[in-house]
C-alpha cells in the first residue's frame, strides 16, 4: 500500500476534494469526465450514501469511493445491496494501490453494516480481485446488464442467489 495513507470516512467539508478527485480522475479516462462529482453530491442528498471513504495522503485527498443504497430483489425477497461507484484516485496517484485499499475498506464497513450483496458496473479485469464477479451479476435483471457489470455476495460463504432484480439509486437515473 501506498506510504502514509490513511483511509477514514468522508466529512461534509471533504466535500469540494472529492469534487476535484473525481473531476481530475475521470477527465483523464478514455471516457471523459461524466458528472461523477454530481452524482455523489445528489447520492448524499438522496441520503443514499451507505459508505463513503476518503484516502489522505500527506494532508491531501487523494482518492473516494462511495458504496449507495440499492433496490435488490434475490429469490423473491428483498436483501440489502449495496452499489459501488463512484472510485478514484488523483490521476498522479494511481497505481499505487488507493482504490485497493478504498475498496477493501468499503467492503469491510458494508459487511458491518450487514450488506449481502454489492453491484459494481466497471473495468473488468480490475474488480474481480476484491471478488466481484459478473457471472453472479448476470442472474440479476438491470438496466446495466452486460460484461462489466459484476456483483459479489459480502459473505463469501454464502450461496449464490439464483435470479433476481437491481436497481441503483435514483440519483443514477438523473446523471448527465
Ligand atoms: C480505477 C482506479 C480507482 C483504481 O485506483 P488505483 O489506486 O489506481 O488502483 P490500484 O493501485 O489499487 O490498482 C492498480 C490496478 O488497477 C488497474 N486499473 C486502473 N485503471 C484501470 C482501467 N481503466 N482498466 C483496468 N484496470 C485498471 C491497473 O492496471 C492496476 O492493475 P495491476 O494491479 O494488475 O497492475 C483509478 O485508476 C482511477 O481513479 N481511475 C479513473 C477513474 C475510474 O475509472 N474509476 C473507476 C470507474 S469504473
Amino acid at each position: 500500500m501506498s506510504d502514509g495513507l490513511v483511509i477514514r470516512a468522508a466529512t461534509a467539508a471533504d466535500a469540494d476534494a472529492i469534487d476535484t478527485v473525481h473531476r481530475a480522475a475521470f477527465a483523464a479516462t478514455a471516457y471523459g469526465y461524466q458528472g461523477e462529482a454530481e452524482l455523489v453530491r445528489m447520492i448524499d442528498a438522496d441520503r443514499d450514501a451507505l459508505v463513503s471513504l476518503v484516502a489522505r495522503q500527506g494532508g491531501d485527498i487523494v482518492g473516494h469511493v462511495l458504496f449507495s443504497r440499492m433496490n435488490v430483489e434475490a429469490d423473491g425477497k428483498a436483501i440489502p445491496a449495496a452499489a459501488l461507484a463512484p472510485v478514484a484516485a488523483l490521476p498522479d496517484k494511481q497505481g499505487q494501490g488507493i482504490g485497493a485499499a478504498l475498496i477493501r475498506t468499503g467492503l469491510d464497513m458494508l459487511c458491518e453494516q450487514g450488506a449481502a450483496i454489492s453491484f459494481v458496473l466497471g473495468h473488468k479485469e480490475y474488480y474481480p480481485r476484491f471478488g466481484y464477479s459478473s457471472e453472479l451479476a448476470s442472474r440479476f435483471a438491470s438496466p446495466f446488464a452486460g460484461p462489466h457489470f459484476m456483483a459479489m455476495m459480502l459473505d463469501s460463504a454464502a450461496p449464490w442467489p439464483l435470479g433476481g432484480r437491481a436497481d441503483y439509486a435514483p440519483a443514477f437515473g438523473r446523471m448527465g
